[in-house]
């Protein structure tokens, strides 16, 4: 087991960098394929079963377009048939890296590492994945068919925080949806600039922070760390388990390394005047937090 989580552990890399950032996004590719429809139908489902990292042909669907090189990182290491028992999970780590990764991004809560998961039984339905030129309608109904409320999407949706786009607009390859992609902080729910240089707003990012059903959810993180990090965790915490026997899961959390509270780094007041919706994070104060909470985990830049 310690060989699987170390190379979960690895393809992160102890920083928010690009693998961290796909990471995130695997794990919610892996799990948004689930339908509450075709469970009740009993038809062929998604979940977060693993079958991204498993079935040759998932990753390579467009909507799957930037997750290659990370499936590839976190692919399938051959598992001897007397080992499986153990080592089963470790053909299909992306929950679990997932749940690292956020923590890799400073200011990421800790959220429940369960292992052990069957293989997938099949490749996941497509089209269910959504893409940022659906009206916020059809997205909540489709979040709504993976079990989760508007308020649960919208603390999800939070973690563009730390995200880059390169297929929306390929003219703007690897522009930002924040200021600060590197930390994961809540200014992506308050940077209704559209036009800051090196940034791009997905469409749907847009809409939630406006929509009369969506813009209170969405706009009551604005602050608000401690609130988001926790429904944050909760909401990614049943991504991780849709379409999965909890009861299979082995709780890992023990490995988890702590969470790095931004809010104690940031760059100090000047005094007087209000505080700033969101202060900004002291990069000296911040690498010396990386170094004292990630030593181990760090690998050689
Ligand atoms: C309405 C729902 C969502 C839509 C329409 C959406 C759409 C997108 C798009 C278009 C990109 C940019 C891909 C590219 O061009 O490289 C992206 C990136 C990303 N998304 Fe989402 N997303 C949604 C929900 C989520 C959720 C629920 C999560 C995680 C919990 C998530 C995590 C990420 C991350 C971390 C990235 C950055 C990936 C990177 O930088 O490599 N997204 N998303």
């Amino acid at each position: 087991m310690s060989k699987a989580i170390g190379h979960s552990f690895s393809c992160v890399a102890g920083r928010c960098g690009d693998n961290a950032r796909a990471a995130i996004r695997l794990a919610f590719h892996d799990a948004g394929t689930f339908s509450l429809e075709l469970q009740a139908n009993a038809l062929p489902n998604g979940g977060a079963d693993g079958s991204i990292l498993t079935d040759p042909n998932e990753v390579l669907r467009s909507e799957n377009n930037g997750l290659q090189n990370i499936v590839r990182l976190l692919g399938p290491l051959p598992t001897p048939a007397w080992l499986s028992r153990w080592f089963i999970y470790h053909n299909h780590p992306s929950q679990l890296a997932g749940v690292l990764a956020v923590l890799a991004c400073p200011g990421g809560p800790q959220i429940p590492a369960l292992v052990g998961r069957p293989p997938p039984k099949n490749v996941a339905p497509d089209g269910l994945l959504p893409n940022p030129e659906q009206p916020v309608a059809e997205l909540t109904a489709r979040f709504a068919d993976m079990g989760f409320s508007i308020r649960e999407l919208m603390a999800l949706i939070g973690a563009h925080t730390t995200g880059k786009q390169r297929f929306v607009d390929p003219a703007k390859a690897n522009s930002t949806f924040d200021t600060t992609v590197d930390i994961w902080d809540t200014r992506f729910y308050s940077s209704t600039d559209l036009n800051r240089p090196g940034t791009l707003k997905l469409e749907s990012d847009a809409n939630f922070a406006v929509d009369a059903t969506t813009t209170a959810d969405f706009n009551r993180f604005i602050g608000n760390q401690a609130n988001w990090a926790s429904e944050y965790a909760a909401a990614h915490e049943k991504m991780s388990l849709l379409g999965v026997d909890v009861t299979d899961l082995t709780d890992c959390s023990e490995i988890l390394p702590l969470s790095i509270d931004i809010t104690t780094l940031t760059v100090a007041s000047t005094g007087g005047g209000k505080p700033a919706t969101d202060p900004l994070v002291d990069p000296v104060k911040l690498e010396a937090a990386i170094q004292q909470f990630r030593s181990i985990w760090l690998v050689p830049q």
